[in-house]
């Protein structure tokens, strides 16, 4: 009978080369510090959102460096390559030479990585926002925030440099008279006297089982050998002419619909739907807006670029609005990365742009990407004329870094606030309040600004009222509506959370492990309905992400928070949002601790540690319940704390 298995005892792992790899330089930079290698581990993965992965051998430098850093660029390698190209980033090291020495800084890409201009036909910058371990290497599996094409060379196949690039096996007595093994696995060959026992091929990582020394019988090694001469090692980092990247597109953008917010003012913001938590840890259920405004003058000014994985999109939408003309001043409202990581995008696209910020702007902004040549530092109330409109600058520190400010536009009366009076929520059509249902987007801009700005009320309180000299027509945030019919709805909404107006109602949160003091939660639910108070919000920490539930603490007046205990302290997941509690420090409210021992206690005394250190306003006495809610005493202590909390909102 035929065998059906394949005998692994003879498997010849030589088949895997005839899987079809490209060749790459895998690129990265951290911590200002340059290096690359080679790899053939290159594929595209998803392309909605587009992801490439890419496995690097964790014995390199380069991946040492994605792992802190987490961007990358892959550059795709043309059968034009030399060899040199090879040995300068496959045959050494980065901890021992700076492979970088002699680069090009303008071949950055738009995360501060280098790409490799000459001897590629297409580059990919990539933030890593996944990685797997498979022991001897990682895979890292990365969004890919730009893609260009930079010649129309074929690619460089695995199998074409087997046959074309690599030296073919020498002669006999080869030129320096040494003798020569060279790696089965991945072809690098090693020269020497003897082969040392310990060696590690610098390519593929395998060790000396994976050597075969080369046994020399045919022509002249000179007649066999690539001509290196062709090529210096470092060449392939610069480039023979001006990078030409599609300088045409503009020009090739047909007429889109643009969103104007008064004569030549446009919105050129993004939606984003595809990331899952905002700054990594607020759940992003309905997206996120990043605005971005474009005023077409005499002189040009882009207010705020837009979040680095939407710089295709957002690049589209202003050159549709500019054609041939270009933008001179970038205002850069804010610092933070949801904002300014398209910088570097935007000033390659239009790089003699002054970008506009003011003392404070530029020392985060150049740690973050780097040098910026054209600066305008702006003062206080400071003015900058395009021609019809005249731009005026105001500092807004902590709203939401040191360094923000807001652009007022003095002659439509329009106020680019960035991240204030902003709100999370993508805009589904509806750029303006009055296109849309406001209720809709009040939770998510009141959970916007409990998880963002709410920390910083004294100064979003003082911005209004140092803003409030201003005659404001319409309010342009970075995030969320564009506010043209009633600015004094979000400005009204803003002053409202900054003083800590809570609204009649109670939060109740728990975290239970077996339910028990998910019981207890209702008992103390029933409390407060019954006590006369309709809005009565009962949360499972565990299972509602903090950012909503601190959302509603800062809504309402009440607050109830319960946790069983788990070993001497509490149930886990309700740290972070005590913690978060004592952070943004939400006022005016009444609060009530309850929980279940277990066998030792430590829930209730936990809280009542949070509570001491935050001083909350407990309004009645803790409940400790042992084990479950099952005894008539432990129902009216538990009834009562929710009766009495609502009491105390009530007045
Ligand atoms: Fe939308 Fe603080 O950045």
């Amino acid at each position: 009978m035929a065998a059906l298995q394949p005998n692994l005892y003879l498997m010849d792992n030589k088949a895997l080369f005839n899987i079809g790899y490209g060749l790459y330089v895998l690129t990265t930079n951290y911590d200002n510090i340059d290096n690359g290698c080679i790899v053939n581990t290159v594929t595209q993965v998803t392309s909605n959102p587009l992801q490439v992965a890419v496995t690097v051998n964790k014995g390199n430098y380069t991946h040492e460096l994605i792992k802190n850093s987490c961007v990358f660029n892959v550059s795709m390698l043309t059968t034009e390559t030399p060899l040199k190209v090879f040995e300068h980033f496959g045959f050494q090291s980065g901890r021992s030479v700076n492979k970088f020495a002699t680069c090009e800084e303008e071949h950055r890409a738009v995360n501060w990585v280098l790409y490799i201009p000459k001897y590629t036909n297409a580059y990919l910058a990539c933030r890593v926002n996944k990685s797997i371990d498979f022991g001897t290497h990682t895979m890292f599996i990365a969004n890919v925030l730009d893609a260009q094409v930079l010649s129309d060379k074929p690619s460089l196949t695995y199998d074409y440099y087997q046959n074309n690039i690599k030296p073919k096996p020498q002669v006999e007595n080869p030129c320096n008279g040494k003798r020569r093994w060279e790696c089965k696995v991945c072809g690098y060959v090693y020269e020497g006297d003897s082969l040392p026992d310990d060696i590690v091929c610098p390519l593929c990582k395998h060790g000396k089982e994976e050597f075969e020394e080369i046994i020399e019988t045919t022509a002249p090694a000179s007649c066999i050998l690539p001509n290196l001469s062709d090529a210096s090692p470092t060449e392939c980092l610069k480039t023979d002419q001006p990078n030409q990247e599609d300088n045409n597109k503009a020009q090739n953008i047909t007429a889109m619909e643009q969103i104007k917010l008064n004569d030549n003012i446009y919105y050129v913001g993004v939606n984003d739907r595809r990331t899952d938590r905002f700054e990594n840890h607020m759940e992003l259920p309905n997206g996120v807006s990043y605005n971005s405004y474009l005023i077409v003058d005499e002189k040009v000014a882009l207010i705020d670029p837009v979040e680095a994985g939407f710089i295709e999109e957002y690049l589209f939408k202003i050159k549709s609005v500019l054609k041939d003309r270009k933008v001179d001043y970038l205002v850069i409202n804010h610092d933070e990365p949801d904002h300014s990581s398209s910088i570097a995008a935007v000033l390659r696209e239009w790089p003699e742009a002054q970008v506009v910020g003011n003392a404070k702007t530029f020392a985060p902004l150049e740690a973050f990407y780097g040098p910026v040549a054209n600066k305008k530092v702006v003062a206080e109330g400071e003015t900058l004329t395009l021609g019809k409109h005249t731009l005026q600058f105001f500092m807004v520190p902590m709203v939401h870094w040191p360094e923000s400010m807001v652009t007022y536009e003095q002659t439509n009366g329009i106020l680019f606030s960035n991240d204030a009076f902003g709100g999370f929520g993508a805009l589904n059509g509806g750029v303006f309040d009055d296109q849309v249902n406001l209720a809709f987007y009040e939770d998510d801009m009141r959970r916007y600004y409990s998880n963002i700005v709410g920390k910083m009320a004294m100064q979003v309180v003082k911005a209004v009222e140092k803003l409030g000299g201003l005659t404001i027509k319409m309010i342009a945030p970075s995030h969320g509506l564009v506010w043209r019919s009633n600015p004094a709805w979000v400005i009204g909404k803003y002053t409202q959370w900054s003083q800590h107006e809570g609204e009649e109602g109670v939060v109740i949160v728990y975290g239970s492990m077996h339910g028990n003091t998910g019981v207890m939660a209702d008992i103390v639910a029933r409390g407060a309905a019954e006590a006369g108070v309709k809005e009565v919000k009962v949360y499972d920490v565990a299972k509602t992400e903090v950012s909503f539930i601190l959302s509603d603490i800062w809504k309402y007046k009440g607050v109830i928070i319960g946790a069983c205990a788990h070993y001497a302290n509490m149930f886990p997941n309700m740290n972070l949002l005590t913690h978060e509690i004592n952070e943004f420090k939400p006022k005016n409210k009444c609060y009530g601790i309850f929980g279940g021992m277990s066998w030792s206690g430590g829930g209730v005394k936990t809280l009542a540690k949070y509570a001491e250190e935050g001083q909350w306003n407990l309004v009645a006495e803790n409940v400790e319940v042992k084990g479950a809610a099952i005894r008539e005493e432990d129902w009216d202590k538990l009834y009562n704390l929710g009766k009495t909390v609502a009491e105390a909102i009530k007045g």
